[in-house]
This record gives structure tokens, C-alpha cells and sequence, in this order.
């Protein structure tokens, strides 16, 4: 599963040189679960392009709001599902941090969408916490949302350090596999239905250091920010995933 996240990027021109590019680039041999999570006004016209007629690409949602109604701004679950959405990225580090979202919040969101759709949910520790080897019990802290939810296979984690997030750093590979394998034994003990999540690595990767973790056991895939807004460079790396798995 490869997941591109364009966070607030994009315009109605780029999203046309984005699809030509990818389409040209894109090898279809294989067909891995292909996401791509534009800003939610530009849903439709990608849904609207030659992606379309690809049943291995899916158009989703960057995040939903918990609710609807008297909620300026905000965009609710049933409107992504309205547009066709196959997946929702859930407690970004960006919105926990410039948003103040809580963990109380993130979980309210999987309660309204994970029995419904594919639920990222993005988790991480921050380079602190890191330094202070507390990445563990963070990550234990921001899975407790998912305990005793009964997810459906629906629920996909994404490990995002927010220190790897846009800095060309990242764990080594070796770590990430070691993290993935804790996540996945977390969420099997702690959700309703002993889910084992597809997890995947996201931060600074790109077509050159892919390969490196998608060789790993536990990276199911990535999720990626800076490196999909070119569409030959996202078709690169799902390739790249496709030859390695
Ligand atoms: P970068 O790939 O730009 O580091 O961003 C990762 C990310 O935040 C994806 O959600």
C-alpha cells in the first residue's frame, strides 16, 4: 500500500501535469493498493481523471471533522463517503500539532469511519522523545485509541516520526522494522477483534531510500508527503514497492 499525502499543496494545473506524469511513469503490472489524499477541494477533478479507470488507485480524504452541522470549515465523514473516498488519514502529527487534536478527538474520527472506510491512523514520536528513548511508550499512548474499537480490517497504521516528517532524516531501516513489528503487536492486543495492522513508514521517503525500508518485513508500504507531489517521482517508488514485494 503506497499512500500519497499532498497535504495542503496542489492547484487545478498541477493536478494535470500530476496525472500525466504519473500515468506515464506508472507501471501497472502489479497492482498494490495505490492511494493519493489531495486537499478535499480538489477530490472531485481528480476523481474526474484517467485515475479513474485504474481499480488499484483510490482517492481519500487527508482527515475528516468528528461531526457535521454548526461546524464552519469542516468536512464530516459521510460527505468523503458521499465523494467516493476508499480511505481517510486520521491524527496526522500536523494536526495534532498546528491543530491541537487529542487523542480523545482522533478517536471519536475512527469511531465515525473505520467500519466504514480504510483508516490511516499516523503515529509518531518527536525527536525528543526519541532522544529520550520514550518512542515506545508514545506510540503506546497514541494507540490507546484504537482499544476495544471493533475495527473491521479496515484499520491501517501509519509510523510517521515527526522528526523523519520533510527533513530528509529517517530511522534506519532496521529501526523502522522494529517499530512496525511493536505496532502491530500493540494494536493485536489492545483492539476488539485482534486486528494485525498493515503499518506503514512515512517521512522523508522517496525514490531514492525506498527501496530500503519496502526490503524490510513489517513496512507494508509508506505513506509520503514531499516526494508524491511529483507525479513520475510517486509512480517511481510504487514501482519500486511493486518490484520489491
Ligand atoms: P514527507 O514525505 O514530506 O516527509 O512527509 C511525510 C508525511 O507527513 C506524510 O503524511
Amino acid at each position: 500500500m503506497i499512500i500519497a499525502n499532498w497535504k495542503c499543496n496542489g492547484s487545478k494545473a498541477m493536478t494535470n501535469t500530476w496525472v500525466n506524469n504519473f500515468l506515464t511513469n506508472y507501471d501497472e503490472t502489479k497492482k498494490a493498493f495505490i492511494g493519493i489524499a489531495p486537499p478535499s477541494i480538489y477530490i472531485q477533478r481528480l476523481l474526474e481523471t484517467e485515475l479513474n479507470k485504474l481499480a488499484e488507485i483510490n482517492i481519500g480524504s487527508q482527515d475528516i471533522d468528528i461531526s457535521s452541522g454548526a461546524r464552519t470549515g469542516a468536512i464530516s465523514s459521510d460527505m468523503i463517503l458521499d465523494f467516493d473516498c476508499k480511505f481517510s488519514i486520521i491524527g496526522h502529527s500536523e494536526r495534532r500539532q498546528l491543530f491541537n487534536e487529542t487523542n480523545e478527538e482522533i478517536k471519536q474520527k475512527i469511531l465515525k469511519i473505520a467500519k466504514k472506510t480504510i483508516t490511516i491512523l499516523c503515529v509518531g514520536e518527536t525527536r525528543e522523545e526519541n532522544k529520550n528513548d520514550q518512542t515506545r511508550d508514545i506510540l503506546k499512548k497514541q494507540l490507546e485509541v484504537v482499544k476495544d474499537i471493533e475495527l473491521n480490517n479496515s484499520l491501517v497504521i501509519a509510523y510517521e516520526p515527526v522528526w523523519a516528517i520533510g527533513t530528509g532524516n529517517t530511522p534506519t531501516p532496521n529501526n523502522i522494522n522494529e517499530i512496525h513489528k511493536f505496532i502491530k503487536d500493540v494494536v493485536q492486543s489492545t483492539s476488539y477483534n485482534s486486528e494485525y495492522p498493515m503499518v506503514l513508514y512515512g517521512g522523508s521517503v522517496n525514490q531514492e531510500n525506498a527501496k530500503s525500508f519496502f526490503k524490510e518485513e513489517f513496512v507494508d508500504g509508506a505513506l509520503i508527503g514531499g516526494a508524491s507531489l511529483d507525479g513520475k517521482e510517486f509512480a517511481n517508488i510504487i514501482n519500486i514497492f511493486n518490484e520489491t514485494n
